[in-house]
């Protein structure tokens, strides 16, 4: 391993360092100059385990683990680097894709050689455009260089849709199936992209994996706290100055995170924090909260894939918590019965609150319980998630419609389909 001198180990930004103003890719050679030349792979999986990186994706697995199960499978596996971020108010990966492409390849490339693998595919969202010119192009650029000997990296682009980046899911699609879920067991790290144990990992993540490759556990561990270490991408939106995606160490607080982002624009009422699968947080809680999933749990709620949207006061939460439902039921990849009819009566029944009533929340408090767990994936546990956090943060706002009125506007703010 190559230990580069990193001026300030704690210094941010990490992955976004170097960036051209110009919001072009960071190209190769420059990328090279930058975080220097591309290290083994030899005790990667070591590097990793001591580093606690854990995924990025949402579920927030330990990475080195992971590799560690995939490694010790009996056939050669397969590497899928997953850009595919079908979540509507995120927009990491693709950041991270257009700009700064070698890191994710870099990892995918360690991490396969780590785990033995020859193949890895880097899936992209179809719709994608400038993401899938910005790989291609580092691709090729890498190519020409003949970098990544004895790994063959594809590009692969995959179907738009929220359940799309679901593992099994992908899966399904780079063998020529449907962007649908599978039943698990097998889980795809034991039988996976041609019948191959396949490692699964978001595409942050590997880009981290290709930093504590070059830097060292150390390094990694000189931002975030010792249970949550390192930084990560978030997505900041809604009532802001300056939406964007922001790097950040774990554990740095709430509102420094606002801050980079321009700050709140007017007076926000709640923030929705994970994104559709995420929870809301009261406006008057964020003060006190730090990007740490054990601070978040305090009030429910948990870092997912880092996306977090300001809700502004003038909004009604109740209308846009029952927008969001039935996108979330109308994303279901229509194969498990929980899935296909709770999701769809939990829509239904947020929107029949925010139509006046009749008073359901009794009934639908009871379906919540009997949707969570009862898919082949975690579509209707996220769904589940949502709406139980939006009944509790709204509960003034239900009353009020329960009451034929309402305290902010309807309409689309927080977006059910692609915004960039
Ligand atoms: C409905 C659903 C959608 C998902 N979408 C994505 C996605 O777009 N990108 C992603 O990286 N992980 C997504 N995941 C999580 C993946 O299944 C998987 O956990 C992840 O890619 C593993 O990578 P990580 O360990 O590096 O986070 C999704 C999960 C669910 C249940
Ligand atoms: S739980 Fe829903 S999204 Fe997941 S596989 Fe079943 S129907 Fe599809």
């Amino acid at each position: 391993m190559s230990a580069l001198a990193w001026p300030d180990a704690a210094a941010l930004p990490r992955l976004f360092a170097g960036l051209p103003r110009d919001g072009s890719q960071l190209g190769l050679d420059r990328h090279l100059s930058l975080h220097g030349p591309q290290p083994s792979a030899a005790g990667l999986i070591e590097l990793l385990e001591a580093s606690g990186l854990t995924g990025r994706g949402g579920a927030g697995f330990p990475a080195g683990r992971k590799l560690a199960a995939v490694r010790s499978a009996r056939r050669r596996p397969v590497v899928v680097a997953n850009g595919a971020e079908g979540e509507p108010v995120s927009f990491k990966d693709k950041a991270l894709l257009r700009r700064a492409p070698h890191l994710v390849l870099d990892g995918a490339a360690l991490a396969a050689a780590a785990v033995g693998a020859r193949e890895a595919f880097v899936t992209v969202d179809r719709r994608a455009r400038e993401e899938l010119e910005s790989v291609s192009y580092a691709l090729e650029e890498r190519r020409a260089r003949r970098l990544d000997k004895g790994v063959r990296l594809r590009l692969v682009p995959v179907p738009a849709g929220f359940v799309t980046g679901e593992e099994t899911a992908l899966v399904s699609v780079l063998n020529g199936g449907a962007a649908k879920p599978a039943f698990t067991p097998p889980r795809p790290y034991e039988r996976g992209v041609g019948g191959a144990p396949t490692l699964v990992q978001n595409v942050e993540t590997l880009a981290h994996v290709a930093l504590i490759a070059r830097l060292g556990p150390d390094w990694f561990r000189a931002a975030g706290t010792a249970d949550e270490p390192g930084s990560a991408l978030f997505t900041v939106s809604g009532a802001v100055h300056r939406p964007g995606v922001y790097e950040a160490a774990l554990g740095t607080p709430f509102p420094a995170l606002l801050a980079q982002a321009g700050g709140v624009r007017g007076e926000a009422s709640a923030l929705l924090v994970g994104g559709y699968f995420g929870s809301w947080v009261d406006a008057r809680h964020v003060e006190g909260l730090s990007l740490l999933g054990s601070d978040l749990a305090t009030v429910g709620a948990s870092l997912g894939a880092g996306a977090v949207v300001v809700l502004p006061r003038a909004a009604c939460g109740l209308d846009q918590a029952a927008r969001v439902a039935r996108y979330l039921a109308d994303e279901s990849a229509g194969q498990c019965g929980p899935c296909v009819h709770g999701l769809a009566a939990l829509a239904g029944a947020l929107e029949g609150l925010v139509r006046g009533g009749p008073d359901t929340r009794g009934r639908t408090v009871r379906w919540l319980e009997q949707i969570h767990g009862r898919g082949a994936c975690r579509h209707p546990d996220g769904a589940v998630r949502f709406v139980r956090s939006s009944l509790e943060v709204f509960a003034d706002e239900v009353e009020l419609h329960l009451h034929g009125r309402c305290s902010g506007r309807r309409g689309e703010f927080l977006p059910t389909g692609r915004v960039a």
